[in-house]
C-alpha cells in the first residue's frame, strides 16, 4: 500500500457531498486521509458534519484579512502544514486564489451538478443552473467532476454521469435528483486520485475511475 492521500475538503454550506465522503469512507470504499474540512462559514452544516466524524476543521474566509495576498498565505500555509495532496471542493462558494490554483495544479477537483461545458460558468450556481437546464428544455442532465483550472467551471473532465430530466420537474426536484447522483459518484473520482489511476495528459484525464 502506498502513502495515504492527504484531502482537503472545502464546503461552504450544507456539506452534503462531504457527508458522501464520509459515508463511503465507513463503507470501505474510499481510502484517503480526510485531513481537515475548510470552510468560510462556521455556522454551516457542513463544520458539524466534520465535528461529528472527528474531522479537523478551518474557519477562514478572505474577510478576516487585510488583502487577498495575506488570505492566500496563510491559506496555502495552512495547506502545507497538512501536507494536502488533493483538494476537494464541494460546494465552496468563494473564490480560489489564483496562487492555490497554480500551487496544486491537477490536484482540485470540482462537482458541478450540470454536464459541462453545458449550464456552467459565472454565475452558474445552486439553483441556477437546474433553473437553467429546465429553461432550456433539455431533457438529460447530470453532473461533472473535474480538475480546477483559472476559469470556472473549466479544466479536465474527470468523470461525467446523468440524471434524466423529467415533465414536471422544477429546480427543487431536479436538483434532489442530480444531489443523489453527485453523492453515488464524487468518491469515484476521489478514489481514482487517491489510487493514482488517473492522469491529465494534454488537458486530458487518462485512465481509470
Ligand atoms: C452541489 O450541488 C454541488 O454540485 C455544488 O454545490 C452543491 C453543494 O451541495 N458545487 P452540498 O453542500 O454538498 O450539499
Amino acid at each position: 500500500m502506498g502513502k495515504e492521500v492527504n484531502v482537503a475538503v472545502f464546503a461552504s454550506g450544507g456539506g452534503s457531498n462531504f457527508q458522501s465522503l464520509i459515508d463511503k469512507m465507513e463503507e470501505g470504499k474510499l481510502h484517503v486521509n480526510l485531513a481537515v474540512l475548510v470552510g468560510n462559514n462556521s455556522k454551516a452544516k457542513a463544520f458539524e458534519r466534520a465535528h461529528n466524524y472527528n474531522v479537523p476543521t478551518l474557519h477562514i474566509a478572505p474577510s478576516h484579512f487585510e488583502d487577498e495576498n495575506v488570505y492566500t498565505k496563510k491559506l496555502l500555509s495552512e495547506l502545507e502544514s497538512r501536507n494536502i495532496d488533493l483538494i476537494v471542493l464541494a460546494g465552496y462558494m468563494k473564490m480560489i486564489p489564483k496562487a492555490m490554483v497554480q500551487k496544486y495544479h491537477n490536484r482540485i477537483i470540482n462537482i458541478h451538478p450540470a454536464l459541462l461545458p453545458s449550464f456552467g460558468g459565472v454565475g452558474m450556481y445552486g439553483k441556477r443552473v437546474h433553473q437553467a437546464v429546465l429553461d432550456y428544455g433539455a431533457k438529460v442532465s447530470g453532473i461533472t467532476v473535474h480538475f480546477v483550472d483559472e476559469e470556472y467551471d473549466r479544466g479536465p473532465i474527470i468523470l461525467q454521469e446523468t440524471a434524466k430530466v423529467l415533465d414536471g420537474d422544477d429546480a427543487d426536484s431536479l436538483a434532489a435528483r442530480v444531489l443523489k447522483v453527485e453523492h453515488g459518484n464524487y468518491w469515484r473520482a476521489v478514489e481514482a486520485f487517491a489510487q493514482g489511476t488517473i492522469r491529465v495528459e494534454g488537458g486530458k484525464v487518462i485512465g481509470t475511475v
